[in-house]
């Protein structure tokens, strides 16, 4: 791990270095285990410590497929997933690996008693498998979280109606708080040069998610002069909603608990913001 970790801080590394890289057996990876399951029976969901459910372990980087992406991960990102996937609410995503684990021969290496969690990362590809040919070992990049199979034409105008549509590291194994994460290929996108590591792997998930409810043609299609309700506006979602709102030309009214989020909301522009506490707001 640790000439890969060289591999990726020399800037006179090329692509057949990170080719020629020995492939490690195991990595560190966060993980859920699966006997773990039952761990908060009985307890109030905020009394559910993902500290005592997420553990820091060493597991096998596991074998490549077609159409996938051996990637080094430079940086991942909690986000909502992980912490529900923590707490076992509303499922265990135990439930979610066996489904996909019944697909076919390759799906079934998801299917474990652990679970690789993240579903954002930022880091440098390793290796790739039969049938990429967009990426390279030694390419930096990001990847999204949508994990799809296409095989059903439901998908092809808007790939969240794929059959097999699945969430990377929540419903799928070998996620993003991983030294080796495994990806789709098509998951992946340039990082872009002016970021950092971390930089790059926060955006992803929440990013995506707030265009796609939004912007997107298959989502609201915002326009110029749209009023946006937006809840939680200083958060992951709500930020970048509040951003998309801002720069297509719509109205952000944003929605926050206390002066300081709804400051962070003004300082993106936002000119409409209720404190829901000092307001007295309720939800619904
Ligand atoms: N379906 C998908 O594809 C998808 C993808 C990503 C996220 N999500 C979901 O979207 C939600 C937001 O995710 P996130 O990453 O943006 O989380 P986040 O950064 O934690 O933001 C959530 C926001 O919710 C607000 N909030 C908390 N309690 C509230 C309440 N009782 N009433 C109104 N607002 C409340 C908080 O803002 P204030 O304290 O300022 O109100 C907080 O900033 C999560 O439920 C997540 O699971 C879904």
């Amino acid at each position: 791990m640790k000439d890969i970790l060289n591999a990726i801080q020399s800037p006179d590394s090329v692509s057949a270095d990170f080719a020629a890289l020995p492939l490690p057996e195991s990595g560190r990876a966060v993980v859920l285990r699966r006997e773990d399951t039952e761990m908060f029976s009985g307890l109030a969901s905020r009394d559910k410590d993902p500290r005592k459910s997420l553990h820091l372990e060493q597991v096998p980087v596991p074998e490549l497929g077609p159409g996938e992406a051996l990637v080094a991960v430079m940086a991942s990102s909690v986000n909502y997933n992980t912490v529900w996937s923590a707490i076992f609410e509303p499922l265990p995503t135990f439930a979610f690996l066996e489904r996909y684990g019944k697909l076919s021969e390759l799906t079934k290496r998801h299917d474990l008693p652990y679970h690789v969690i993240g579903s954002d990362l930022a880091g440098v590809v390793l290796r790739t498998g039969p049938g990429v040919n967009a990426w390279n070992p030694g390419d930096e990049v990001v990847a999204h979280c949508l994990s799809v199979e296409l095989e059903s034409s439901d998908g092809h105008n808007d790939t969240m109606l794929d059959p097999e549509q699945r969430i990377w590291g929540f419903e799928t194994n070998f996620g993003g708080l991983a030294e080796i994460a495994l990806v789709k290929s098509n998951q992946l996108m340039p990082k872009p040069k002016h970021l950092s590591w971390e930089e790059a792997a926060a955006p992803g998930l929440v990013n995506s998610t707030a265009y796609r409810q939004l912007v997107s043609r298959n989502g609201a299609g915002m326009k110029q002069g749209d009023n946006v309700l937006i809840w939680g506006a200083s958060g992951g979602l709500g930020s970048y909603a509040t951003q998309f709102a801002l720069a297509g030309g719509a109205n952000p009214v944003c929605v926050v608990s206390s002066p300081e989020k709804a400051e962070i909301c003004r300082a993106m522009g936002a000119e409409a913001v209720i404190d829901r506490n000092a307001e007295g707001y309720r939800f619904w």
